[in-house]
């Protein structure tokens, strides 16, 4: 039987305990579809930190597959165009131009918005019942993302439920509804960021978009919809991530009284609470790179071509490595955890993430402390992404 059963109802609801048998009876375990998958944690780091490991499965997939695909019916013109400057999918020195295009411009001394005032007004306005995923967690990370590229709101509020559509593109197995819902939002994007291009060159700012058009248009490295793809990739790298974490910072607080309480009374837990809900929860439960040659990795023979899945939330609670793993712990430090990855892809927007977590902790202290909640959580069937369908209190 197999081992790897991700939309099983209870790995849905808790996929560590599969992880756990995975990892004590095959750390190196091949799929039934022919993935090699990974739960240890000095697997997963040393493949992370790979440079000869390619990434972007997916855009090779749409390469193989699109004239099937469209011989089909299913259109797949806007997606291929959004990934063109994918960052995530993107390798070698094209990977590295777009990296240091904007890697300085994604740690901005400061932000128009103000995160910690959002957070607490959002919070306030959560009523028993509501679904805090919708009306906090998936509108925090937005509004800071659009912030951070210098996009007001008033322009682009339409776009959330997109980028949250377009995000299934990260999905290990993609069905053709889910083709579709990505395709329909790869257009809207692109269309939102090729008339901003085009406004900013007439008119320029100080944005971030602005001065990559700029910095493009002096050395011509990106045409317009190559910068067009680019802050698409960046828009939901910090939208969705974040979300789904905003979301698990929630549960595993409302999971964990005693450590709540401890947090309430101490605020100088919190950046230890954060670093533990990343590690127990990570929001990127896996990433996936191609083999290029063939490999041993720790005696186990890898093939060219090989599809890698590298398991960020194994490899978080591998008891080599973290001690008493299935523990949420406060006291836990160092905290090594790989939930930013590692290598040539890891997050630029780390501290970002981080502070918004912060901020929600703090404020849902702050609003539901002194409450006493009972609560009702759902989660997507996704293998990609941790993420939480709704999240309401009573
Ligand atoms: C807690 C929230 C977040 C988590 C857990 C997270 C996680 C990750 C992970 C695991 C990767 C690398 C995946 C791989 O190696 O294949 C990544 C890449 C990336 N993240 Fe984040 N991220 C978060 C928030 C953000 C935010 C807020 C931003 C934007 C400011 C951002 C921007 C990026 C970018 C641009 C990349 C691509 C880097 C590259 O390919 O070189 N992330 N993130």
């Amino acid at each position: 039987m197999s081992l790897w059963r991700p939309f099983r109802p209870e790995n849905i609801a808790d996929p560590y305990t599969m992880y756990r048998e995975i990892r004590q009876k095959q750390p190196v375990y091949t799929t039934a579809t022919g993935e090699v998958l990974f739960t240890k944690y000095d697997h997963v780091k040393s493949l992370l930190q790979n440079p000869e490991l390619q990434s972007g499965i997916r855009k090779d997939w749409l390469i193989n597959n699109g004239n099937e695909l469209e011989k089909n019916g299913i259109d797949v013109y806007a997606t291929f165009k959004s990934l063109r400057c994918f960052m995530l999918f993107s390798n070698g020195i094209h990977h590295q131009l777009l990296r240091k295009l904007v890697s300085k411009s994604l740690k901005p001394k400061q932000l128009n918005l103000s995160i910690e005032q959002r957070a607490l007004e959002l919070m306030k306005n959560i009523e028993p019942g509501s679904n805090i995923i919708e009306a906090y967690c998936q509108v925090l990370p937005f509004e800071a993302a659009l912030s951070l590229l210098g996009i007001t709101l008033k322009e682009a509020h339409y776009l959330r439920s997109f980028v949250l559509d377009f995000s299934r593109i990260l999905e290990l197995y993609l069905s053709m509804n889910d083709l579709v819902k990505v395709e329909k939002a790869a257009t809207v994007l692109l269309d939102f960021f090729n008339s901003k291009i085009i406004e900013l060159r007439k008119t320029p700012d100080q944005s971030l978009i602005s001065n990559v058009i700029q910095e493009c248009d002096i050395d011509n490295s990106l045409n317009d919809d190559e910068v067009a793809s680019l802050f698409l990739s960046i828009l939901m790298a910090a939208t969705e991530t974040t979300a789904n974490f905003l979301g698990s910072s929630i549960l595993t607080l409302l999971k964990h009284r005693k450590e709540f309480n401890q947090v309430s009374k101490n605020s100088d837990l919190l950046p230890l609470a954060t670093e533990e809900v990343l590690r127990f929860e990570p929001p990127a439960q896996l990433t996936v790179r191609k083999s290029m040659t063939d490999f041993t990795i720790d005696g186990h023979s890898i093939h060219k071509g090989q599809t890698l899945i590298l398991c960020i939330g194994a490899a978080n609670r591998d008891p080599e490595y973290f001690r008493d793993p299935e523990k949420f712990d406060l006291e836990r430090s160092p905290n090594l955890h790989l939930s930013f990855s590692s290598g040539l892809h890891r997050c630029l927007g780390d501290w970002l993430g981080r502070l918004e977590a912060s901020y929600t902790i703090k404020s849902f202290l702050k609003t539901f402390g002194q409450k006493k909640l009972n609560y009702n959580a759902e989660w997507n069937a996704l293998t990609t992404v941790r993420s939480l369908k709704s999240l309401t209190l009573s």
